[in-house]
C-alpha cells in the first residue's frame, strides 16, 4: 500500500504492527512503529530512504506499485541505521543505474553496515539535485540522531523528510497527525524525544534555527518513524522547542524497588508529602515498571526520587539499569533524593545520591534511610522531604 503525499511524491513504507522492542531491548515500543520510505517522480526518480532489512520485500511491492525499480536515479539515504538502510541491498540491486545519496558521514559509515561499493554522490547542507520540475535540497542534521543524519527537503511539493527527528513509534491505520488520536500522538512523540534525543537538545535548538532561517515553505513535515505532520505541520516543531529547552512541570516521578514494602511505604508517604504542596507524583516500582515510560514521565517531572533498600552493600539489581540511563540522558533542571530501608549497612542511600549527582541533578534536601520497617517517624521524615522538594521546586 502506498499513499500519495502531493504530486509525483508518494509514502512507499511499511507498518510494523509487531514491535514491541527497538535497539534490541533498549527501547519499549508498545504501539508499534512505522519505517516510512518516500518515492519522488519526476524527470529523474529518487527514492528517499528505505525500510528495515525483515520488510524488504513489502517495500519492494510498494515500490513496484508505482514504478519500475530499474529507472530509479537517486537513493538518498539519509541515516544509516538499519531501521531505513536495511533494504538499501534489495533496493540498489533492483536499481542498477541508482546512485547513493549521502552525507559524508554516511558514506562512512553506510559502506560499513553492507560492505558494498555503490555509486555514491556525497552532499551538504545547502546542496541540491534536480529531478526537473522538484528538487531535493539537502540539510545535514548530525546527531539527530546519527552522526550521519540529515533531512531532505523536497521543492515544490515543500516536504521536509526529516528522518528520525519529528518521529513517534507509532504504528496506526492512518498516515496523518490530524487522523489519529492526540493524546497517543503526543505521548508517543515526547517519548521518543526523552528517550532518544534529549542529550542532543542543544544541537536540536541549533538546527531548528537553521532550518527556520532558510524560511522554506512547509506543507508537510515527513518523519521516517509514525504519522506525517500535515496539519500545522510546524506544531511538531515548536514542540521539540519546548522540550529541547527541557522547562520541567511542576510534578514528580518516584522510582523505587521493595524487597518487603518498606521502600515502597516511604516512597507512598514522599507522594503524600508532595500532594500536600499540590504537586501530582507517579510512583513507579521499577521491577514491574517500563523503563522507557519511567524515563519519559522523569523528562516531564522536576523533581525525581529514587529509592532502594540496600542489598549486599549496594541497590536492589532494578534500579541500576534506570540510574545509568538518567546518566546518559543528561536530563536538565531537575532536582532529586533518595531514599529507602536498610537492616545493618545501609549504603543504598549513599550510592543513590552518588548516582544522582552523576546525572547532573540538585539534590536541595538530604534524602532519608530508614532501619528495618519504617516507623511513624520514618514516614513523617518521608512526607516532610516531599514537602520540602514540593517548596525547592518553587
Ligand atoms: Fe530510526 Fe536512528 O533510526
Amino acid at each position: 500500500m502506498t499513499t500519495e503525499l502531493a504530486k509525483g511524491v508518494s509514502w512507499i513504507g511499511v507498518v510494523d504492527w509487531g514491535l514491541r522492542h527497538f535497539h534490541g531491548f533498549e527501547l519499549s515500543t508498545h504501539r508499534g512503529s512505522t519505517y516510512n520510505a518516500y518515492l519522488v517522480r519526476d524527470e529523474k526518480i529518487a527514492v528517499v530512504d528505505t525500510v528495515w532489512g525483515p520488510f524488504s520485500e513489502q517495500f519492494v511491492e510498494n515500490l513496484r506499485e508505482l514504478v519500475d525499480p530499474s529507472r530509479i536515479d537517486y537513493v538518498v539515504a539519509n541515516h544509516a541505521e538499519s531501521d531505513h538502510s536495511g533494504s538499501l541491498p534489495a533496493l540498489m540491486r533492483l536499481a542498477p543505474k541508482a546512485t547513493l545519496v549521502c552525507s559524508r558521514k554516511g558514506a562512512e559509515s553506510i559502506p560499513g553496515h553492507y560492505h558494498q561499493d555503490w555509486p555514491t554522490k556525497v552532499v551538504k547542507t545547502g546542496e541540491a539535485i534536480s529531478l526537473g520540475s522538484k528538487s531535493l535540497v539537502f540539510v545535514e542534521a548530525p546527531m539527530l540522531h546519527w552522526p550521519d543524519s540529515m533531512f531532505t527537503y523536497v521543492t515544490g511539493a515543500n516536504l521536509l523528510l526529516s528522518n528520525d527527528a519529528f518521529g513517534q513509534h507509532y504504528a496506526t491505520s492512518f498516515r496523518f497527525n490530524d487522523q489519529v488520536d492526540q493524546n497517543e500522538l503526543f505521548q508517543e512523540a515526547q517519548k521518543y524525544y526523552a528517550n532518544i534525543l534529549t542529550p542532543f537538545s542543544e544541537l536540536v535548538l541549533k538546527k531548528i534555527d537553521e532550518v527556520l532561517a532558510l524560511k522554506l515553505p512547509v506543507d508537510m513535515i515527513c518523519p521516517s518513524h509514525g504519522v506525517l505532520w500535515r496539519k500545522d505541520p510546524l506544531q511538531i516543531v515548536r514542540k521539540y522547542q519546548e522540550w529541547a529547552r527541557q522547562v520541567p512541570e511542576r510534578r514528580a516521578a518516584i522510582l523505587f524497588d521493595t524487597m518487603w514494602h518498606g521502600t515502597r511505604r516511604m516512597a507512598e508517604a514522599i507522594s503524600a508529602g508532595l500532594s500536600a504542596e499540590g504537586v501530582p507524583s507517579v510512583l513507579f516500582s521499577m521491577a514491574e515498571s517500563d523503563r522507557n515510560d519511567v524515563i519519559a514521565e522523569v523528562f516531564r517531572a522536576h523533581a525525581v526520587f529514587v529509592g532502594s533498600p540496600t542489598l549486599n552493600r549496594g541497590l536492589l539489581p532494578t534500579i541500576m539499569p534506570v540510574l545509568e540511563d538518567l546518566k546518559g540522558l543528561r536530563f536538565r533542571n531537575k532536582i532529586a533524593a533518595g531514599f529507602g530501608t536498610y537492616g545493618w549497612s545501609g549504603e543504598s542511600l549513599g550510592i543513590i545520591e552518588e548516582h544522582l549527582k552523576s546525572c547532573g541533578f540538585a539534590m536541595p534536601v538530604p534524602g532519608v534511610k530508614a532501619m528495618w520497617q519504617p516507623g511513624k517517624d520514618d514516614l513523617a521524615r518521608c512526607e516532610d522531604l516531599g514537602r520540602k522538594v514540593a517548596k525547592a521546586m518553587g
